[in-house]
Order: structure tokens, then sequence, then C-alpha cells
């Protein structure tokens, strides 16, 4: 039993980012040469584990991927023990466990995000081998020093600040650039140190208009009539932090199911106001300091093309160790960076658990200190 050929497949679940392949490519190249592992790739996420679409990730289909951006398998949002088939919501881990058993497959690798990581464990739990690979651009997946596809959208997005910094300086405007990151400030923060934003908005950190534009007027005072605001996607004001706070509580607090699908309403409603935020930002901002305002929704942009060396590195190092733990039959796991190394980190520990900017992170410290406004 011990000797017996080891089968494993590999999926990707969540939206892509660069380093998916280089990923696919260090577990499948690590399992199918090095351990004599058959590895085969579900299409689409979750979502082909559940409809059985599989292509087989032979030396061929390995080679050539490690520099391409996105993910040869495909990618989907769904969550296999709530899918919707035929307009009804179904759990599908049954059949999911059916698949696995015709496959003769000893181990499921998800490269994911936070969504997967409690997938997968819902997957542990009902008694499927799995093992999990953090990977998101918004690098906020816990019990892990580093996300594969951060380092990426981190220099796409510092770019992006760079060139933005042309047209604000000799227009005299305020540019407002909204990055990505979901409920995490890592690549708005990273990104505006880099870029040197005047001012970073990150949702660790609600913020007061009327501290930016004091900050931007005394730039102007100084002599230096543009300002670039880098804010992330998830920032709030004050006033809509609280409100999301009140909101998100009477979610976990409802007991019936009329209260439960009203709160849930009333957060649907705020998150998709929210959508705006950026664009009555950058309005609020021109009516307080009277200066031209302008926004720039990077978007998609920073989840789009090669990794960077040290996401293909990242990449690589998670996938060959992950290769390794099932060499060694350790499921029930996420493959975490830990400084030079790795480290298998039980799903319980990390499914359900988000890593947020700390307000006092020595990131957060250095801005200030260059007189970066944070808003608050
Ligand atoms: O998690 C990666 C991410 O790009 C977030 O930064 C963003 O909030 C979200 O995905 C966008 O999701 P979708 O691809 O479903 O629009």
């Amino acid at each position: 039993m011990a000797n017996k050929r080891q089968r494993i497949g590999i999926l990707t679940a969540g939206g892509d980012c660069p380093g998916l392949n280089a990923a696919i490519r260090g577990v499948g190249k690590a399992a199918q040469g090095f351990y004599q592992m058959d590895v085969i790739g579900f299409r689409d996420g979750f979502l082909g584990l559940v409809e059985n679409r599989f292509i087989e990730l032979d030396r061929s289909a390995l080679s050539g991927i490690l520099t391409l951006g996105g993910t040869i398998l495909g990618t989907s949002r769904d969550k296999p023990h709530r899918m919707v088939i035929d307009g009804k919501t179904k759990d599908m881990t049954g059949v999911v466990k059916e698949n696995i058993k015709k496959l003769k497959l000893d181990c499921v690798v998800c490269l994911g995000g936070g969504g997967t990581q409690k997938n997968a464990l819902r997957l542990h739990q009902a008694g499927i081998n799995v093992i999990t690979l953090p990977k998101t651009i918004d690098n906020d997946v816990a019990m892990t020093d580093a996300t594969f596809g951060y380092a990426t959208a981190l220099d796409i997005a510092t770019d992006a600040i760079d060139r933005l910094h042309s047209t604000a300086h000799s227009h005299h405007r305020i540019i407002v650039a909204e990055i990505m990151g979901h409920r995490a400030g890592w690549l708005t923060l990273g990104a505006g140190l880099a870029g040197g934003a005047d001012v970073i908005l990150i949702p660790e950190i609600p913020y007061d208009v009327k501290k930016i534009s004091a900050a931007i007027r005394q730039r102007s005072k100084k002599g230096s009539s543009f300002s670039i605001v880098a804010v992330a996607e998830g920032a709030k004001s004050r006033e809509d932090a609280q409100l999301f706070k009140i909101v998100e509580k009477n979610v976990k607090r409802a007991e019936s199911l009329e209260s439960t699908l009203a709160a849930k309403h009333e957060l649907a409603t705020l998150e998709m106001r929210h959508q705006g935020n950026t664009l009555r930002l950058a309005h609020q901002l021109e009516e307080l300091t009277r200066l031209e305002s302008r926004v720039t929704i990077l978007g998609y942009v920073q989840r789009g093309g090669s990794p960077s060396t040290e996401d293909r590195i990242l990449a690589t190092r998670l996938g060959t160790a992950c290769a390794d733990l099932i060499h060694k039959r350790h499921y029930g796991v996420m493959v975490a960076a830990r400084a030079d190394g790795t480290e298998a980190v039980p799903l319980e520990k990390v499914a359900g658990k988000l890593k947020l900017v700390p307000p006092d992170h020595s990131w957060v410290q250095s801005a200030r200190r260059v007189g970066t406004c944070l808003g608050d």
C-alpha cells in the first residue's frame, strides 16, 4: 500500500492571479518527475471537481507554463457544498467523494485564497484528502508570510502610481487611484509606499475626508499643487465603517430566518452603494480643495500578465513543498511560506481567518514618517 503509485488532482479556485501556472507546474513536475505520481488537473475550480471535468497534466501540459498569466485550468468561485444546479442550491460534497473514488485519487491540491481554504477544509472534514496553496493578489491569507500573486500585483500597482504622477503633476490635479485588495489594505499600502502616494487609504484605518482635504491643501500651500490618493477598494469613511460594523453584527446576531434575510439584504445594499465610493471620494475632495480631481480604477490589470520573479520563485517552492507533503501522505494542510522555507499549517488554523494590516504595522509607521496622510 505504502509503495502504491500515487495519483493526484490539482484545481485552481477563486480569482485568477499571476503565479498560478508556476504553482501548477511546481506541484506537477515534482509530483510526476521526482515522485513518479500521476497528475490530473480539474477544469474551472471546484466546479470541475463536481462535474468530473479534467485534463491529464502530463509532461507536455506542464511545459512552457511557468511565465504564463492566469491559469491553464480555468477557475471559478463555486463552492462544492453550495452549488447552484438547475437554479437550486445543492450540497455536492457526496458527488465530489464519488468522483475522487472513481478516479482513484489520493489527494486533491487546491490553489486559492481565503474562500478556497474554507472549501478545502469542508472537504477535509468530509474525509477527503486535500492540500492547499495560498494564492491571491490581496495577500490576506492567514498563517502564511506571503501569497503568490501579491508581488506581481504590487509591482503593477506601483508602476501605475508612478505613471499617474505625470498627469497629476502636469495638470495640478488630484488623482484618486483605486487599488484592489478586497477587505485588506496590503496592496494599496505597499504600492502607495513604493509609489510615494500622498494619501493612502486602507480598510483597516477608516478615514475622515476633512483630514484628507486638509493634508492636500497643506501640500498646495507648500507648493505641491497635485496629489496622488491611493485608495483600497475596501477603504471606508469613519461613518461608513461604523454603519458596516452595525449591519455585519446584525447579520451575525440574527436569530430567525426572516431577520437573517433582512440583515443580509441591508448588508448587500450597503456593499452595492460602496462600489461607487472612489468616485464619491474624488468628488468630495474636489469640492473641499477646489483642485480638479480624477479617478483611475486599476481593476483587473492588477491580476493580469506574467508573474514577477518573486512570485515565480514563491509559487515554485510552495508547489514543490506540496509534492513533498503528498509523498509523505501529510494531508489536511495549507503549505505556508515561512521565511526561506515552508510550513504545513492545519487547515483549521487558516480557514475563515483574514490576515489584515495591523494599524501599527511598520509600513504604516514608515508612511506616516515620510508625511503620507492615512486619512485618520
Ligand atoms: O481576491 C482577488 C480580487 O481581485 C480582489 O482584490 C477583488 O476584490 C476580487 O478578487 C474581485 O473579484 P472578481 O474577480 O469576482 O470580480
